[in-house]
Protein backbone atom coordinates (compact mmCIF):
# COMPACT_ATOMS: atom_id res chain seq x y z
CA UNK A 1 0.00 0.00 0.00
CA UNK A 2 0.90 2.95 -1.01
CA UNK A 3 2.76 5.07 1.94
CA UNK A 4 0.28 7.26 3.94
CA UNK A 5 0.48 11.20 3.65
CA UNK A 6 -2.10 11.17 6.52
CA UNK A 7 1.21 11.29 8.82
CA UNK A 8 2.23 14.75 8.03
CA UNK A 9 -0.62 16.05 7.22
CA UNK A 10 -1.43 19.47 9.31
CA UNK A 11 -5.00 20.61 9.24
CA UNK A 12 -4.60 24.67 8.71
CA UNK A 13 -7.82 26.71 8.81
CA UNK A 14 -7.71 27.09 5.14
CA UNK A 15 -7.22 23.35 4.29
CA UNK A 16 -10.37 22.75 6.95
CA UNK A 17 -12.45 25.71 5.02
CA UNK A 18 -11.61 23.92 1.63
CA UNK A 19 -12.34 20.27 2.88
CA UNK A 20 -15.86 21.91 4.49
CA UNK A 21 -16.56 23.19 0.93
CA UNK A 22 -15.72 20.50 -0.69
CA UNK A 23 -17.64 18.21 1.51
CA UNK A 24 -20.80 20.72 1.39
CA UNK A 25 -20.74 20.17 -3.10
CA UNK A 26 -20.00 15.98 -2.07
CA UNK A 27 -23.21 15.91 0.31
CA UNK A 28 -25.31 17.63 -2.51
CA UNK A 29 -25.21 14.56 -4.27
CA UNK A 30 -26.11 11.97 -2.00
CA UNK A 31 -29.10 10.12 -0.68
CA UNK A 32 -26.94 8.26 2.71
CA UNK A 33 -23.64 9.28 4.48
CA UNK A 34 -22.17 5.99 5.69
CA UNK A 35 -19.73 7.81 8.88
CA UNK A 36 -17.08 5.63 9.63
CA UNK A 37 -15.44 6.05 13.40
CA UNK A 38 -13.19 3.66 14.94
CA UNK A 39 -14.81 1.11 16.89
CA UNK A 40 -12.19 1.31 19.78
CA UNK A 41 -12.89 5.22 19.60
CA UNK A 42 -16.43 5.77 18.59
CA UNK A 43 -15.90 9.37 19.82
CA UNK A 44 -12.98 10.30 19.60
CA UNK A 45 -12.74 9.23 15.88
CA UNK A 46 -16.09 11.36 14.97
CA UNK A 47 -15.64 14.48 13.54
CA UNK A 48 -18.42 16.88 14.88
CA UNK A 49 -18.91 18.88 11.39
CA UNK A 50 -20.37 16.18 9.79
CA UNK A 51 -23.27 16.19 11.80
CA UNK A 52 -23.78 20.11 10.98
CA UNK A 53 -23.28 19.53 7.08
CA UNK A 54 -25.27 15.88 7.28
CA UNK A 55 -27.90 17.06 9.23
CA UNK A 56 -31.03 16.56 6.60
CA UNK A 57 -29.11 13.36 5.20
CA UNK A 58 -29.78 10.10 6.00
CA UNK A 59 -26.83 8.44 8.18
CA UNK A 60 -25.71 4.71 8.22
CA UNK A 61 -22.95 4.69 11.52
CA UNK A 62 -19.97 2.15 10.55
CA UNK A 63 -18.01 0.85 13.61
CA UNK A 64 -14.95 0.07 12.00
CA UNK A 65 -12.18 -2.43 12.92
CA UNK A 66 -15.14 -4.07 15.25
CA UNK A 67 -12.69 -7.03 15.18
CA UNK A 68 -9.64 -4.73 17.61
CA UNK A 69 -12.16 -3.71 20.25
CA UNK A 70 -14.51 -5.11 23.07
CA UNK A 71 -16.64 -7.39 22.01
CA UNK A 72 -18.92 -6.41 24.76
CA UNK A 73 -18.24 -2.48 24.40
CA UNK A 74 -18.93 -3.27 20.59
CA UNK A 75 -22.61 -4.27 21.50
CA UNK A 76 -23.02 -1.46 24.07
CA UNK A 77 -22.23 1.35 21.84
CA UNK A 78 -24.31 -0.46 18.82
CA UNK A 79 -27.48 0.00 20.77
CA UNK A 80 -26.72 3.51 22.43
CA UNK A 81 -26.22 4.73 18.48
CA UNK A 82 -29.53 2.51 17.26
CA UNK A 83 -31.32 4.32 19.53
CA UNK A 84 -30.82 7.07 16.55
CA UNK A 85 -29.41 6.39 13.96
CA UNK A 86 -29.13 2.73 11.90
CA UNK A 87 -25.59 1.47 13.10
CA UNK A 88 -22.92 -1.63 11.97
CA UNK A 89 -20.06 -3.31 13.56
CA UNK A 90 -17.14 -4.15 10.57
CA UNK A 91 -14.11 -5.28 10.31
CA UNK A 92 -13.13 -4.26 6.60
CA UNK A 93 -10.21 -6.31 6.06
CA UNK A 94 -12.36 -9.36 6.76
CA UNK A 95 -16.12 -9.23 6.27
CA UNK A 96 -17.96 -9.85 3.06
CA UNK A 97 -19.41 -6.32 3.09
CA UNK A 98 -21.05 -5.71 -0.20
CA UNK A 99 -24.73 -7.26 0.20
CA UNK A 100 -24.33 -6.27 3.83
CA UNK A 101 -24.12 -2.82 3.02
CA UNK A 102 -26.28 -2.89 0.26
CA UNK A 103 -29.30 -4.30 1.99
CA UNK A 104 -28.63 -1.71 4.67
CA UNK A 105 -28.26 0.93 2.76
CA UNK A 106 -31.63 -0.05 1.00
CA UNK A 107 -33.42 -0.29 4.08
CA UNK A 108 -32.43 3.14 5.39
CA UNK A 109 -33.65 4.56 2.09
CA UNK A 110 -37.05 2.35 1.85
CA UNK A 111 -38.95 5.39 1.94
CA UNK A 112 -36.81 7.52 -0.48
CA UNK A 113 -37.38 4.56 -3.29
CA UNK A 114 -41.41 4.18 -2.44
CA UNK A 115 -41.83 7.67 -2.86
CA UNK A 116 -39.48 7.64 -6.16
CA UNK A 117 -41.92 4.65 -7.38
CA UNK A 118 -44.77 6.74 -6.83
CA UNK A 119 -44.23 9.33 -8.87
CA UNK A 120 -43.44 7.30 -11.98
CA UNK A 121 -39.62 6.64 -11.41
CA UNK A 122 -39.25 2.96 -11.67
CA UNK A 123 -35.75 2.14 -10.52
CA UNK A 124 -34.17 4.87 -8.08
CA UNK A 125 -30.94 4.14 -7.60
CA UNK A 126 -29.67 5.68 -3.95
CA UNK A 127 -26.10 7.33 -3.75
CA UNK A 128 -24.21 6.96 -0.83
CA UNK A 129 -20.75 8.09 0.39
CA UNK A 130 -18.37 7.14 2.63
CA UNK A 131 -17.14 9.79 5.21
CA UNK A 132 -15.00 9.63 8.11
CA UNK A 133 -11.66 10.86 9.88
CA UNK A 134 -8.04 9.87 8.41
CA UNK A 135 -7.03 6.17 9.60
CA UNK A 136 -10.56 4.97 10.14
CA UNK A 137 -10.26 2.74 7.22
CA UNK A 138 -12.52 4.63 4.26
CA UNK A 139 -10.05 3.06 1.97
CA UNK A 140 -10.10 -1.01 3.08
CA UNK A 141 -14.10 -0.54 3.24
CA UNK A 142 -14.27 0.89 -0.49
CA UNK A 143 -11.79 -1.65 -1.53
CA UNK A 144 -13.56 -4.56 -0.03
CA UNK A 145 -17.03 -3.57 -1.55
CA UNK A 146 -16.31 -3.21 -4.32
CA UNK A 147 -13.95 -6.16 -4.90
CA UNK A 148 -10.98 -4.31 -6.52
CA UNK A 149 -8.39 -1.41 -5.69
CA UNK A 150 -9.69 1.76 -6.20
CA UNK A 151 -6.69 4.41 -5.58
CA UNK A 152 -5.91 5.04 -2.15
CA UNK A 153 -7.33 8.32 -0.68
CA UNK A 154 -5.29 11.38 0.08
CA UNK A 155 -5.82 12.24 3.45
CA UNK A 156 -6.44 15.98 2.64
CA UNK A 157 -8.34 18.02 1.48
CA UNK A 158 -8.27 19.52 -2.06
CA UNK A 159 -7.04 16.58 -3.64
CA UNK A 160 -9.96 16.00 -5.68
CA UNK A 161 -10.64 13.84 -8.55
CA UNK A 162 -13.21 13.67 -10.93
CA UNK A 163 -16.06 12.53 -9.28
CA UNK A 164 -16.88 8.71 -10.30
CA UNK A 165 -19.72 6.48 -8.80
CA UNK A 166 -19.19 2.65 -8.14
CA UNK A 167 -22.05 0.71 -8.80
CA UNK A 168 -22.51 -1.73 -6.16
CA UNK A 169 -25.63 -3.37 -7.76
CA UNK A 170 -28.70 -2.41 -9.80
CA UNK A 171 -29.72 -0.06 -6.66
CA UNK A 172 -26.76 1.66 -5.07
CA UNK A 173 -24.05 3.62 -6.18
CA UNK A 174 -21.18 4.68 -4.16
CA UNK A 175 -18.99 7.22 -4.71
CA UNK A 176 -15.58 6.40 -5.44
CA UNK A 177 -13.40 8.66 -3.39
CA UNK A 178 -14.54 8.83 0.77
CA UNK A 179 -14.78 12.25 2.06
CA UNK A 180 -11.89 13.05 4.74
CA UNK A 181 -12.40 15.09 7.88
CA UNK A 182 -9.76 16.10 9.72
CA UNK A 183 -9.38 14.58 13.25
CA UNK A 184 -10.62 16.42 16.30
CA UNK A 185 -7.28 18.08 18.00
CA UNK A 186 -9.01 20.33 20.05
CA UNK A 187 -10.54 18.04 22.21
CA UNK A 188 -7.22 16.79 24.32
CA UNK A 189 -8.89 13.36 25.40
CA UNK A 190 -9.21 12.75 21.91
CA UNK A 191 -6.32 13.70 20.30
CA UNK A 192 -3.85 11.41 23.41
CA UNK A 193 -6.50 8.52 21.91
CA UNK A 194 -6.07 9.18 18.26
CA UNK A 195 -2.11 9.71 19.08
CA UNK A 196 -1.93 6.10 21.18
CA UNK A 197 -3.52 4.06 18.46
CA UNK A 198 -1.32 5.73 16.12
CA UNK A 199 -3.79 7.57 14.05
CA UNK A 200 -2.37 10.89 14.24
CA UNK A 201 1.02 11.72 14.09
CA UNK A 202 2.90 11.47 17.58
CA UNK A 203 5.85 12.96 16.55
CA UNK A 204 5.33 16.21 18.30
CA UNK A 205 3.92 14.75 21.23
CA UNK A 206 5.32 12.99 24.65
CA UNK A 207 5.67 9.43 23.49
CA UNK A 208 6.26 8.65 27.58
CA UNK A 209 3.13 10.63 28.41
CA UNK A 210 1.26 8.93 25.54
CA UNK A 211 2.41 5.39 26.35
CA UNK A 212 1.79 6.05 30.77
CA UNK A 213 -1.75 7.29 29.27
CA UNK A 214 -2.26 3.73 27.73
CA UNK A 215 -0.68 1.56 30.64
CA UNK A 216 -2.99 3.78 33.51
CA UNK A 217 -6.04 2.94 31.25
CA UNK A 218 -5.19 -0.96 30.58
CA UNK A 219 -5.04 -0.95 34.15
CA UNK A 220 -7.86 0.72 35.05
CA UNK A 221 -10.50 -0.59 32.52
CA UNK A 222 -8.71 -3.85 31.85
CA UNK A 223 -7.03 -5.51 35.18
CA UNK A 224 -4.67 -8.14 34.06
CA UNK A 225 -3.42 -7.61 31.00
CA UNK A 226 -0.23 -5.43 32.08
CA UNK A 227 0.75 -8.40 34.32
CA UNK A 228 0.14 -10.62 31.52
CA UNK A 229 1.80 -8.97 28.54
CA UNK A 230 4.56 -7.65 31.22
CA UNK A 231 4.63 -9.37 34.28
CA UNK A 232 4.22 -6.72 36.04
CA UNK A 233 2.16 -6.06 39.49
CA UNK A 234 -0.14 -3.25 38.08
CA UNK A 235 1.20 -0.97 40.83
CA UNK A 236 3.04 2.46 40.59
CA UNK A 237 5.12 3.19 37.81
CA UNK A 238 3.78 1.00 34.87
CA UNK A 239 6.48 2.50 32.75
CA UNK A 240 9.00 2.17 34.77
CA UNK A 241 7.85 -1.58 35.29
CA UNK A 242 7.60 -2.35 32.48
CA UNK A 243 10.87 -1.37 31.55
CA UNK A 244 12.80 -2.97 33.99
CA UNK A 245 11.27 -6.18 33.52
CA UNK A 246 11.62 -6.34 29.80
CA UNK A 247 15.03 -4.78 30.55
CA UNK A 248 14.48 -1.86 28.71
CA UNK A 249 17.48 -0.47 29.92
CA UNK A 250 19.90 1.94 28.89
CA UNK A 251 23.87 1.91 28.96
CA UNK A 252 23.89 1.91 32.59
CA UNK A 253 21.23 -0.08 33.50
CA UNK A 254 18.41 2.16 34.18
CA UNK A 255 14.87 1.99 32.91
CA UNK A 256 15.04 3.24 29.05
CA UNK A 257 12.00 5.12 29.28
CA UNK A 258 11.87 6.36 25.72
CA UNK A 259 12.79 2.93 24.58
CA UNK A 260 9.87 1.66 26.80
CA UNK A 261 7.25 4.22 25.90
CA UNK A 262 7.97 3.12 22.22
CA UNK A 263 7.79 -0.60 22.48
CA UNK A 264 4.71 0.19 25.11
CA UNK A 265 3.00 2.03 21.64
CA UNK A 266 3.91 -0.88 19.39
CA UNK A 267 2.03 -3.02 21.53
CA UNK A 268 -1.27 -0.97 21.50
CA UNK A 269 -1.22 -0.71 17.86
CA UNK A 270 -0.68 -4.09 16.77
CA UNK A 271 -3.16 -5.14 19.28
CA UNK A 272 -1.43 -6.76 21.60
CA UNK A 273 -3.07 -6.53 25.22
CA UNK A 274 -5.86 -8.33 22.69
CA UNK A 275 -9.59 -6.92 21.87
CA UNK A 276 -9.57 -3.51 23.79
CA UNK A 277 -11.79 -0.38 23.55
CA UNK A 278 -10.27 2.63 24.73
CA UNK A 279 -13.70 4.55 24.54
CA UNK A 280 -16.17 2.80 27.33
CA UNK A 281 -19.71 3.11 26.24
CA UNK A 282 -21.29 5.66 28.82
CA UNK A 283 -24.54 3.36 29.03
CA UNK A 284 -22.37 0.48 30.02
CA UNK A 285 -21.27 2.52 33.47
P1 LIG B 1 -8.46 5.65 5.65
O1 LIG B 1 -8.71 5.42 4.20
O2 LIG B 1 -9.69 5.99 6.41
O3 LIG B 1 -7.36 6.63 5.94
O4 LIG B 1 -7.95 4.27 6.32
P2 LIG B 1 -7.32 2.97 5.61
O5 LIG B 1 -8.37 2.27 4.81
O6 LIG B 1 -6.06 3.34 4.94
O7 LIG B 1 -7.03 2.08 6.89
C1 LIG B 1 -6.10 2.48 7.89
C2 LIG B 1 -5.47 1.25 8.53
O8 LIG B 1 -6.49 0.53 9.24
C3 LIG B 1 -4.90 0.27 7.52
O9 LIG B 1 -3.79 -0.37 8.13
C4 LIG B 1 -5.99 -0.76 7.38
O10 LIG B 1 -5.51 -2.01 6.99
C5 LIG B 1 -6.52 -0.82 8.79
N1 LIG B 1 -7.94 -1.23 8.82
C6 LIG B 1 -8.96 -0.71 8.13
N2 LIG B 1 -10.11 -1.33 8.44
C7 LIG B 1 -9.81 -2.28 9.36
C8 LIG B 1 -10.60 -3.24 10.10
O11 LIG B 1 -11.84 -3.33 9.99
N3 LIG B 1 -9.91 -4.05 10.96
C9 LIG B 1 -8.57 -3.95 11.15
N4 LIG B 1 -7.99 -4.79 12.01
N5 LIG B 1 -7.80 -3.05 10.49
C10 LIG B 1 -8.42 -2.21 9.61
P3 LIG B 1 -2.33 -0.28 7.49
O12 LIG B 1 -2.39 -0.04 6.05
O13 LIG B 1 -1.58 -1.42 8.02
O14 LIG B 1 -1.88 1.00 8.07
P4 LIG B 1 -1.15 1.18 9.44
O15 LIG B 1 -1.39 -0.05 10.28
O16 LIG B 1 0.26 1.38 9.05
O17 LIG B 1 -1.80 2.37 10.06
Amino acid sequence: MEKKTMQTIHWFPGHMQKARRQMEEQLKLVDIVVELRDARIPQASFNPLLDELSAHKKKLIILNKADLSDEKENRLWKEMFEKEIPCLLVDSISDNLSKKLVNEIKEICKDKIERAKARGIRKKVIRAMIVGIPNVGKSTLINNVVKKKVAKTENRPGVTRSLQWIRLNEDVELLDTPGVLWSKLDDQEAAVKLAVLGSINDDILDKEELASYALDYLKQEYPGVLTKRYEISEEGDLLSAAAKKKLWLTANGEPDLKKAAEAVLKDVRDNRFGRISYEKCPAGE
